[in-house]
């Protein structure tokens, strides 16, 4: 709900509220973010931010210091880091911006060309206008009812006739008063991605980026705030995200004793854009969402904000197809007579969908070549796709194909052809990831060339399932089709050109369901996953290694958007060996599947792949739409172990891992979490029956395993 008069603004979301107020002097004053208050607390919270910041007086320098505030702007005696930047022909860029109108709209607002939430209830649109430009700045507010989710984004309107050059524009500002504040981030690199870190907000700026064009393995998109004393289960604390896929920036500021300032969007590390008169420019999406209820209670309101407001409707909670991927079984080395009995094992088992990964196209069968030639290798495979389809459909299995769609090999047709189609610049020697370079997508052409032969193969193809895959980073910022001016707004176009291609082929194809991987997960974050309803998690498969990844991607995204695989034994990434139970209980708390030769697998680990496949079946519906508990951690603990309870507190799943044998940590307890405490459950793998109160306070005795043993138990309301 939204109560705005144009003096005071108050949104209330379902646990939350947000407190705004113009000043006598035009400056629109942050008041108030964190558990419910009323209309009526308005008077006391001004009373409060006049004490902190008195007497504005707009020709003081550092009068805006202590001054809580929603925007901030840059030389005009406000120090912390600005919030945009706009500079002017004359070179100047001293901005200030104070109030000037507010209006309320219905539902969210409908962002053209990037992902963005699709529902809300109510949008509180506030425009600022800068005293020395001819800038206005829109801030968006949506605010749904029944979430904790607040969504923020800027809108920059040039309303004058000459061009201003943006040299930075964030998303908001979000500001919470002096305080003891811990920051958790998902940090990692290639196969770790996005394990939880948590330390004490020091001095100066606290800033998450990246800058290599994408969301990157080494910081995601989100920041956690912490307040005092916020565990997993308890407390209070802030969780913020960009639907952003392209490089970002999100900072912490603290100045003794002031306020905690908030910010992020698009990277300004190189960014600039032109906005001529008359033009606005958009910025990415910021999720704001504030528990009460620790950690644990923001991911659960993340999670159905992510699921209910921008994963695709259609099949955010459809039962994912369980795939065979071939990427591990083979690598590039394969033809007709290594698929096929991949393929044959998968439909005895019930397996659902059969994904061939790199290697089908092109000359490709290294990754020294190949990639822009999406037409099919028939050397490798002499019947082309149809023969792979065709046994995939006689073994009743819908098929998948791995698409790299944003790459090119130089040793490709399609490089040949069109050399000038790659990132470069002439005159320096481009740098090589993985013997690739990218494709310009910041040129329509190019995007409009690979919408074209994508579509081709999936057209001429009966395709269910596309795997699109990103594997390097972007160097040589610079397209010959912009002019030297324009040249900073590169990384931004770049992804507006990825998203481009996507809302095509996924509106295009409506009935093939898209998966998206960046080399492992390097481009995990809820942009991706307005197109793309779930992402390799890692190519990190490890029994062990993977409880970490899950923990901390679990934090900000649904375990449904994590694609989650069976890999064999010693591990590819670690040689480490770990139970094939185990394997498969861990890969069940995502959307399942296995990354192996089904063909060579043992007589036993096949039947226990029917009992896993089983299992799954009957847990789909928990891991597409229940509430996550995570209960032991990994990172800090011998153990790991996370429960899914379903909306109506039916149901159940608990899975469960013992890390190293430790002599006599057996007498260990796991308290349950997010049951009906009045209602009885069986646990049936444990033939117990029980309260959900005694669950959750008595607990249950760990089970004795040795390394990395592990369970998964069903429970039921009786
Ligand atoms: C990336 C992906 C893998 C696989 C390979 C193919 O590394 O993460 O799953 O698709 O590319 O080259």
């Amino acid at each position: 709900m939204i109560k705005a008069n144009g003096k005071t603004f108050l949104l209330q979301g379902k646990n939350y509220s947000y407190a705004m107020h113009v000043l006598e002097s035009g400056f629109l004053q942050h008041l108030y973010y964190g558990g419910k208050i009323t209309e009526t607390d308005l008077d006391y919270l001004i009373e409060i931010g006049d004490t902190n910041a008195p007497h504005i007086d707009m020709n003081m320098d550092m009068a805006f210091d202590r001054m809580l505030s929603e925007y901030g702007f840059y030389a005009r005696g406000d120090y912390r880091e600005a919030t945009a930047v706009f500079e002017r022909k004359d070179g100047a860029s001293m901005s200030r911006l104070r109030y000037q109108s507010y209006r309320v709209e219905k539902g969210a607002p409908n962002v053209k060309g990037m992902p963005h939430v699709r529902q809300g209830d109510e949008t509180l649109v506030i425009t600022l206008k800068d005293d020395f430009s001819d800038i206005a700045v829109d801030l968006y507010y949506t605010v749904c009812d029944d979430s904790d989710v607040l969504v923020r984004s800027a809108v920059i309107r040039n309303t004058g006739c000459e061009a201003i050059m943006l040299k930075k524009a964030f998303s908001f500002r979000a500001q919470l008063p002096n305080g003891n504040y811990r920051m958790m981030r998902l940090a990692g690199t290639w196969g770790q991605e996005r394990i939880p870190e948590i330390a004490p907000i020091a001095h100066g700026i606290t800033r998450l980026q990246s800058i290599q064009g994408c969301t990157s393995h080494n910081t995601n998109c989100f920041m956690g705030i912490l307040k005092e004393g916020c565990t997993e289960d308890s407390g209070e604390c802030f969780g913020i995200q960009l639907i952003y896929s392209g490089s970002f920036a999100l900072t912490a500021e603290w100045c003794k004793n002031g306020p905690l300032t908030l910010q992020g969007g698009i990277c300004d590390t190189g960014f600039s854009w032109e906005l001529n008169g008359g033009e606005e420019f958009v910025t990415p999406q910021a999720l704001l969402t504030y528990s009460g209820e620790g950690i644990g209670g923001m991911s659960r309101s993340i999670h159905d904000f992510l699921r209910e407001r921008v994963i695709n409707p259609a099949y955010v909670y459809k039962r994912r197809p369980i795939v065979v991927n071939n990427w591990e079984a083979t690598y590039f080395d394969f033809n007709e007579e290594k698929l096929f009995p991949i393929i044959d094992e998968a439909g005895k088992l019930g397996i659902d969908t059969f994904v061939l990964d790199d290697g089908w196209f092109g000359k490709r069968d290294s990754d020294w070549s190949g990639l822009g030639d999406w037409f099919v290798n028939e050397k490798k495979l002499k019947g082309g796709l149809k023969t792979i389809i065709d046994r995939c459909k006689k073994n009743g299995l819908k098929f998948g194909l791995w698409f790299e769609p944003e790459m090119v090999n130089e040793d490709s047709d399609l490089f040949r052809a069109h050399p000038d189609w790659a990132i470069h610049k002439d005159g320096v020697e481009p740098c090589r990831s993985r013997q690739q370079l990218v494709l310009d997508f910041t040129r329509k052409d190019v995007v409009d060339y690979i919408f074209g032969v994508v579509s081709k193969v999936l057209k001429e193809n009966e395709i269910s399932y596309v795997k699109w895959d990103m594997n390097r980073n972007i160097t040589e910022v610079y397209s010959a089709q912009l002019p030297a001016h324009r040249q900073g707004e590169f990384m931004h176009r770049y992804i507006l050109g990825v998203y481009d291609l996507a809302e095509r082929l996924t509106s295009a194809f409506p009935n093939v369901f898209f998966e998206g991987c960046a080399g492992g997960g390097g481009r995990f974050d809820a942009g991706m996953l307005y197109y793309f309803s779930q992402i390799w998690t890692s190519d990190d498969t490890d029994g062990f290694e993977r409880t970490k990844i899950e923990w901390g991607t679990s934090v900000c995204y649904p375990l449904s958007a994590m694609s989650c695989h069976v890999s064999v034994c010693p591990n590819h990434q670690t040689q480490r060996i770990t139970p094939f139970e185990t394997r498969g209980n861990v890969a069940s708390l995502g959307a399942f599947g296995y990354e192996l030769d089904l063909s060579k697998m043992t007589e036993e680990e096949k039947e226990l792949t029917k009992a896993q496949i089983e299992s799954y079946k009957r847990t789909s519906e928990l891991i597409l739409k229940g509430d996550l508990y995570r209960l032991m951690n990994p990172l800090e603990k011998n153990y790991f172990c996370v429960m899914v309870v379903s909306k109506d507190k039916s149901e159940a799943y608990v899975v469960g891992e013992r890390i190293l044998g430790i002599p006599c940590d057996y007498n260990q307890y796991l308290y349950l979490c997010g049951l009906d405490e009045n209602a009885l459950y069986k646990i049936e793998e444990l033939n117990i029956t029980a309260s959900g109160k005694a669950l959750q306070n008595a607990g249950l005795l760990l089970p004795k395993l040795s390394d990395f043993g592990s369970w998964a138990w069903h429970l039921k309301k009786v």
